[in-house]
């Protein structure tokens, strides 16, 4: 498939170079290419700055968010949260319609220091604002819930017994992304939450995230199994 990841932060690095290793033909979107690869800050992640990390992924295409989207079938989503819409509108509504739009997005504010507080909640969502502003393209929100380099290698924790959430209006939409969970990033269980709506509670979910990360777990490397 043809795949643009926006984003040029720990997630849409681990996402590109996941997509483009799995043979997906790969463009990496941001503002501004020249200035991106001339950034010298370091990921907090350990892939350094995004020159040396390109250095090191050279088969992902790095291009404007609006190239990116436009030479896609599939685009993910992975910009700052409370950036999203303006980052999807530079993207350019024209190039998003009728597409697989994949949010792995959080409106986390860091306006006012740690923890974050949510910038949307309880009776609408990220998501639900995306589509609402895209309404020809087809969002499904998923990988929200867990750290970047856990997102594409599910199989990083014990036997993959944990659980993805999916949400979505379109089920088709849902159907692709759950497939590439599945059998490009090992998740073995996929539980679908039903319409967009769903995306509230997914994302609500990132306060106790942040609360297991830096207390109780102390890693970002966990994710929670639904058993019944
Ligand atoms: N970090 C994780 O492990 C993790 C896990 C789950 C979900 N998430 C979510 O995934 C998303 C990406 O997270 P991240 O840590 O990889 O990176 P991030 O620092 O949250 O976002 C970086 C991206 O946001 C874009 N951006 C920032 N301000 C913008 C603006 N004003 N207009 C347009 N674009 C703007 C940047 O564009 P440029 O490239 O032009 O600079 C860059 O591509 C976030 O929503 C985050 O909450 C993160």
């Amino acid at each position: 498939m043809r795949i643009a990841v926006l984003g040029t932060g720990m997630v849409g690095r681990a996402l590109s170079g996941k997509l483009a290793a799995l043979g997906h033909e790969t463009w990496l979107g941001t503002r501004d290419v020249a200035a991106s690869l001339a950034n010298t800050e370091a990921a907090r992640d350990g892939t350094g700055t995004f020159a040396e990390w390109h250095e090191r992924n050279p088969q992902v295409q790095v291009a404007t968010f609006a190239e990116a989207a436009g030479n896609a079938e599939v685009v993910f989503n992975a910009t700052a949260g409370t950036a999203s819409l303006d980052a999807l509108k530079l993207s350019g509504e024209e190039n998003l319609a009728g597409k697989l739009l994949v949010d792995v997005a959080n409106p986390l504010d860091f306006s006012k220091g740690m923890p974050p507080s949510l910038s949307v909640c309880n009776t609408d969502s990220l998501a639900e604002q995306i589509q609402g502003a895209f309404p020809a393209a087809k969002v499904v929100k998923t990988l929200n819930t867990v750290t970047a380099h856990l997102m594409v290698d599910a199989g990083q924790l014990a036997q993959g017994e944990h659980t993805m959430f999916v949400a979505g209006n379109d089920g088709d939409a849902k159907a692709t992304v759950t497939e590439i969970l599945r059998e490009g990033f090992g998740w073995k269980n996929v539980l679908d939450l039903g319409d967009l709506t769903a995306a509230r509670g997914m994302e609500m979910y990132l306060p106790l995230w942040l609360s297991m990360m830096m207390q109780g777990v102390k890693s970002p490397m966990f994710n929670v199994a639904v058993v019944t």
